[in-house]
């Protein structure tokens, strides 16, 4: 079966970007943004140009450098930001100008004091004026999650007609429930007449950590494009993780959706990404977390050892990653200790084991983990005598 592609629009360097303390130069920008292209993105959203001379600056040198990927940048719903984002898009091989307005209740209320008709009106015009200076235009209705849905449909329906090639659905606030942000993508392709003319993008936040699963059922409903940020960085909470998305649509392939995403580079991509912000990956980070392919426990590692895929769901070797690791603690077994034991060259019996593994236990009971060096320290100490083939 052929699979419907989903594009990847990476917002790293935007969204990911706006997280305090995270702030990039140009120099680090351009390098992350050459990785992306190699990683398989089909949109790096490079900035918001008219935010700062910087930020124009790095969409600029971005949109000169990177040649195979479509290069986007941010505006609010103003004729200014228009102009800059064009501007500094001018020698994009592939431009795209994303604009936008707030369309739930309290934006309209509180941030623009005004009313639905006038907010469809700024809508149409900012996607027309996008327009007459690139064919590609992608236009968000900024907290679409708590905008109710016959509205988001009008909204929906007058920017296709102005020429919106791509409508970004963002639970700005990271509100919806995966049913509930599904069913919305769900209404808009049954209900806004054009809309086979755009595409349909999840960009979803990851207040109540469902960013992820928010962005599946979106794409399970009929949306396109997600939107996401390496080790799921961003505002708040941060944004829906990249290589999480990617890895659950390779790992489920009876959805019959995929990306042009080369998952061996994940693990690296998430690495550079870390370093350049000085921002850590929680250990336990699905796919890219330094334990993500860790066996402690001894009934784990016992499976693992007889067959990694007791244990594992994905072949570490896709996502970039060496090998599975046993890690030592007080909760491992024999089978690990036997195991660690020969990689730093000790072949022990079952008796020596036996012997050995008491002596481990009291170790293990004083320390967080057992290094290889420690291991020799232990059979020193059991009084077993072994020869080291290492
Ligand atoms: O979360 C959001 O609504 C956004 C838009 C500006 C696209 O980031
Ligand atoms: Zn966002």
């Amino acid at each position: 079966m052929s699979k419907d592609k989903v594009q990847i629009f990476d917002t790293t360097l935007r969204d990911g970007e706006q997280v305090p303390g995270c702030k990039l130069d140009t120099t680090q920008k351009l390098v992350i943004a050459e990785r992306l292209e190699l990683l398989g993105v089909d949109v790096i959203e490079a900035g918001f140009p008219i935010s700062s001379p910087g930020d124009f600056k790095s969409v600029a040198e971005i949109a000169k450098l990177i040649k195979n990927v479509t290069v986007c940048g941010l505006t609010r719903a103003v004729k200014k930001d228009i102009e800059v984002a064009a501007e500094a898009l001018k020698y994009a091989k592939r431009p795209r100008i994303h604009t936008g307005i707030g369309t739930s209740e309290s934006h309209i209320k509180f941030k623009f004091n005004s009313n639905k008709d006038a907010i469809i009106e700024r809508a149409i015009e900012a996607v027309s004026y996008a327009k007459t200076f690139v064919e590609d235009v992608e236009f968000y209705a900024e907290d679409a999650g708590r905008t109710d849905n016959e509205f988001l449909a009008r909204v929906c329906e007058a920017v296709i007609k102005a020429g919106a090639t791509v409508l970004n659905i963002p639970d700005t606030t990271g509100y919806c429930l995966p049913e509930e942000y599904g069913a919305k993508i769900k209404y808009l392709r049954e209900n806004v007449t054009g809309i086979d003319k755009a595409i349909l993008s999840c960009h979803c936040h990851n207040d109540l950590g469902l960013a992820t699963a928010n962005s599946i059922a979106g794409v399970v409903n009929g949306a396109r494009q997600i939107e996401c940020t390496i080790n799921g960085i961003g505002e708040r909470a941060g944004n829906t993780a990249l290589e999480e998305v990617v890895m659950i649509l390779r790992q489920h392939p009876t959805l019959g959706l995929d990306t042009n995403i080369n998952s061996k580079l994940l693990n690296d991509t998430s690495r550079m990404v870390s370093q350049k912000m000085g921002m850590i990956v929680q250990p336990n980070k699905a796919i890219v977390g330094a334990n993500a392919f860790a066996h402690s426990s001894g009934i784990h590692q016992d499976g693992v050892i007889k067959n990694r895929e007791t244990y594992e769901i994905i072949d570490p070797s896709d996502v970039g990653v060496n090998e599975s690791s046993i890690v030592l603690t007080a909760r491992s077994g024999r089978a690990a200790l036997a195991y660690r034991a020969k990689i730093v060259g000790y072949e022990l019996t079952k008796v020596q084991l036996d012997v050995v593994y008491q002596e481990f236990l009291k170790f293990a009971d004083l320390k967080k983990e057992i290094l290889d060096e420690d291991i020799h320290k232990i059979i020193e100490l059991s009084g077993v005598e072994i020869e080291n083939i290492a």
